[in-house]
């Protein structure tokens, strides 16, 4: 099937601060987001609040990794993308690659995750896990847009 931009799906996309901070990186990481045929709808890089991580990552709230999360992905700019493409949501994360670093790198360590991912936390990028949380996380960070 054919899809132009009225009828692909979208997804959100986070490049974290490590890849931010580090040119090279993101300019290999969003080279990889436009060979694989993403369009980037919006792009914004900003600083995530305290407050916007902590809505974000409510579902993860009084895991042993949540306040390290929250630090990090505060701890300086990110880039937040929207992403349009068919089928967008699951092959973001296909992309991406597991979540845990090791397994990224084990299973499938030409993912983004497999080599920009530093560890379970810094592990390079984000993606809506369903069109519920994609639709929700849109319109937390492109409110302007949704
Ligand atoms: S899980 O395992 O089902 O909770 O993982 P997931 O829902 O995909 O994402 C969890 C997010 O929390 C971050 N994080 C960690 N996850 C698992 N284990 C450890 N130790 C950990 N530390 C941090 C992880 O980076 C996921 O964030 P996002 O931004 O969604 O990738």
């Amino acid at each position: 099937r054919k899809w132009n931009m009225s009828n692909a799906q979208q997804t959100l996309a986070i490049l974290k601060p490590h890849i931010v901070k580090n040119p090279f990186s993101l300019n290999q990481v969003k080279n990889i987001i436009l060979k694989s045929n993403f369009e980037i709808v919006c792009l914004k890089r900003k600083i995530i609040s305290i407050e916007e991580a902590e809505s974000f990552y409510s579902e993860h709230k009084g895991q042993f990794f949540y306040n390290r999360l929250v630090s990090f992905m505060t701890s300086g700019p990110s880039e937040l993308m929207v992403l349009a493409r068919e089928n967008a949501i699951q092959e973001w994360r296909l992309l991406m690659g597991p979540t845990k670093v090791f397994r990224a790198q084990f299973e499938n360590p030409c993912s983004l995750r497999g080599q920009f991912g530093l560890s379970d936390t810094r592990n390079a990028t984000h993606g809506s896990d369903s069109p519920e949380s994609a639709v929700k996380e849109i319109q937390l960070f492109f409110p302007e847009f949704s």
